[in-house]
């Protein structure tokens, strides 16, 4: 289905072409005075100094011709030139209708879908998953599910930090404590040792100790380094022991993952680009793009038309190990050879924009994709605390994930009446369930690139834009369904318009396809946060001034039950869209 204001446009583009003007005059907007109309035109005036008329004129000579047309109820001409348009109510409801009847609910598929990698995640293994990663799977997961909604392949990539110093830090300190491990061993055998098993406790508490050490004492920071080189060079026990740390640390992030409702394609993570480092080097050299500078090797990516200082990425630095932005441009070239991505998009905090600029620079100089392809950095801001600052636990810390989880279903569960459920497993499932939804609507009602303020109390609110409102507003619609005994997931018919808050309700259900274009558009999960809210704020105004239980007009109430069983369809896509599980009841 096409979104309303292209359909609307292409009417009025033929209107007027046939009145000797150019088509692409008649692009149609929604309008912002719903007292006046639904839509507007504002072609006129453009044509008017195309062909030196009036506004006025060319808007009247439009109009004649789209009153001819049934679907219009109003076709306005307001001074000096604006063409009003409001649509009948027999075209809203067949509009909805057709929404309802879509397996799409009435969002536009695309006419050529892209292969998109999308990288996003990007926890480092070995350290606790702390909120300071929560954004890019919140906003990433939301942007994976709205691309796939138009019909774009979507293959998402969480990117582990698997390769890094965290790694050697680890090492060293469970070296400190265990020089015994056959692991250490210089005769380590792969083949006939065992490794000792780890847990995430012991990581969790492993990684902060050795990093704070490594600050303060040297000699121990230059072992983790060695441990990070001879771990990258392939000596076996570490190796082996990086695997288990992986392993551990995997089964941890997916078990908090799974909770947040993200999912992820691929597990692959900067260690799974290393066999493409060689390569990569390879293609720069050839190219010409390799220079010295002071014992590493560095590609310039500076433009004439850069305004800020753009300095080079550096590839090898003097001691031969390779770091991030090397990390990343060979991630670009199995990317390439796995999938031939149209594009690679990357959901990463926004204090790491020059890294990423650098990167595409480079990767585009090199070759490594096509001249078409198209790399974007969909960068976040930071969520901060009531202070400004980075948000951090009462004592100072950084917040796990695990506990912020832990903390939300707490809060739901204070705000949630615990005799409304059927047994205790219903219970806590319905407060994650609450608690999540929290967090991600007040994470993703905000611009993706601005810094917002995590304010629980505000997320758990009943009332305003929140996760919890919205929830609640379609377990009222379940309960309204099921109460007139009506299936919740079967299209049922609307057959007429009777008030002015259902108009309003159909017409934000008919503006469902442009909002998520937009969404889609600027990779922005607000716009549906925000539509969500109205819609569901129009639905409480048209429940609160309708009865719809006690309507004696047989065809008026199943027309509203039809309409509210599709607010609810609508909702639920919204909130699908955003990665939010809804629920049944609360
Ligand atoms: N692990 C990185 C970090 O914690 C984020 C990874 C982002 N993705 C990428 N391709 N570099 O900062």
């Amino acid at each position: 289905m096409k979104a309303i204001t292209q359909t609307l446009g292409e009417i009025v583009s033929q209107a007027f072409e046939s009145a000797g003007y150019d088509a692409n005059l008649g692009v149609v907007t929604a309008s912002d005075r719903l007292d006046l109309c639904q839509f507007q035109c504002n072609g006129a005036f453009a044509a008017a100094k195309q062909y030196h008329k009036a506004p006025f004129i060319v808007a009247e000579q439009v109009a004649e011709i789209l009153k001819k047309n049934d679907i219009f109820s109003g076709v306005e001409v307001a001074k000096p030139g604006f063409l009003n348009l409001t649509l009948n109510d027999s075209y809203l409801l067949k509009q909805a209708n057709t929404i309802a009847a879509d397996p799409n609910l009435g969002i536009p598929q695309a006419e050529q879908p892209s292969t998109i990698v999308l990288d996003y995640g990007g926890p480092n293994v070995a350290k606790p998953l702390h909120i300071g990663h929560l954004r890019s799977a919140i906003i990433g997961e939301s942007i994976k599910r709205i691309a796939r909604a138009a019909g774009h392949r979507v293959i998402g990539d969480i990117h582990l930090g698997d390769w890094g110093l965290q790694i050697g830090l680890v090492i060293t300190e469970l070296q400190a404590r265990y020089p015994d491990w056959r692991c250490f061993a210089a005769d380590f055998d792969p083949e006939a040792d065992q490794v000792e098993p780890l847990n995430a406790a012991m990581l969790n508490e492993v990684y902060p100790f050795a990093s704070k050490k490594s600050k303060t004492d040297e000699e121990y920071a230059k072992k983790a380094h060695q441990a990070t080189y001879e771990l990258q060079n392939g000596r076996p026990g570490y190796i082996a022991l990086w695997k288990e740390i992986l392993r551990t640390s995997i089964e941890d992030m997916k078990g908090n993952y799974e909770k947040l409702g993200v999912t992820f394609d691929l597990w692959y993570g900067e260690s799974n680009a290393d066999r493409y480092v060689p390569r990569l080097m390879d293609i720069l050299a050839e190219k010409n793009l390799l220079v010295e500078s002071d014992g590493a090797l560095i590609v310039e990516v500076a433009e004439p038309e850069d305004k800020a200082p753009m300095p080079p990425v550096i590839v090898r630095k003097s001691d031969h190990s390779s770091i991030y932005a090397t990390t990343d441009l060979a991630t670009i070239i199995q990317r390439e050879e796995d999938f031939h991505p149209d594009k690679i998009w990357y959901v990463v905090d926004n204090r790491q924009g020059l890294h990423f600029t650098q990167v595409f620079r480079c990767a585009k100089k090199a070759g490594l994709v096509p001249a078409q392809t198209e790399f974007e950095f969909l960068g976040f801001g930071t969520m901060n605390g009531a202070d400004g600052k980075p948000y951090k636990t009462r004592d100072g810390g950084i917040m796990k994930l695990e506990d912020m989880i832990a903390t939300v279903t707490a809060g739901a569960q204070e705000k949630l009446e615990a005799s409304s459920f059927v047994d205790e497993e219903d219970y806590q499932d319905i407060a994650r369930k609450v608690g999540v939804a929290a967090i991600k609507f007040g994470d993703l009602i905000n611009q993706r690139a601005k810094d917002y303020v995590f304010d629980l109390s505000k997320f758990f609110s009943f009332e305003g834009k929140t996760g919890t409102y919205l929830l609640y507003t379609i377990t009222r619609i379940n309960s309204i369904l099921k109460k007139a005994g009506v299936p919740v997931d079967q299209p049922l018919s609307l057959t007429g318009v009777y008030t002015d808050s259902e108009r309003e309700l159909l017409l934000k259900i008919l503006m469902g396809g442009d909002v998520f274009q937009r969404a889609l558009s600027e990779k922005a999960p607000n716009y549906l946060c925000e539509n969500a809210y109205q819609l569901a704020n129009l639905f409480s105004k048209f429940y609160h001034d309708n009865h719809i239980i006690d309507e004696p007009n047989d065809a008026k109430k199943q027309s509203w039950l039809a309409l509210i069983a599709l607010v609810r369809q609508v909702l639920c896509k919204h909130l699908d869209l955003l990665g939010i599980e809804t629920v049944e009841h609360m």
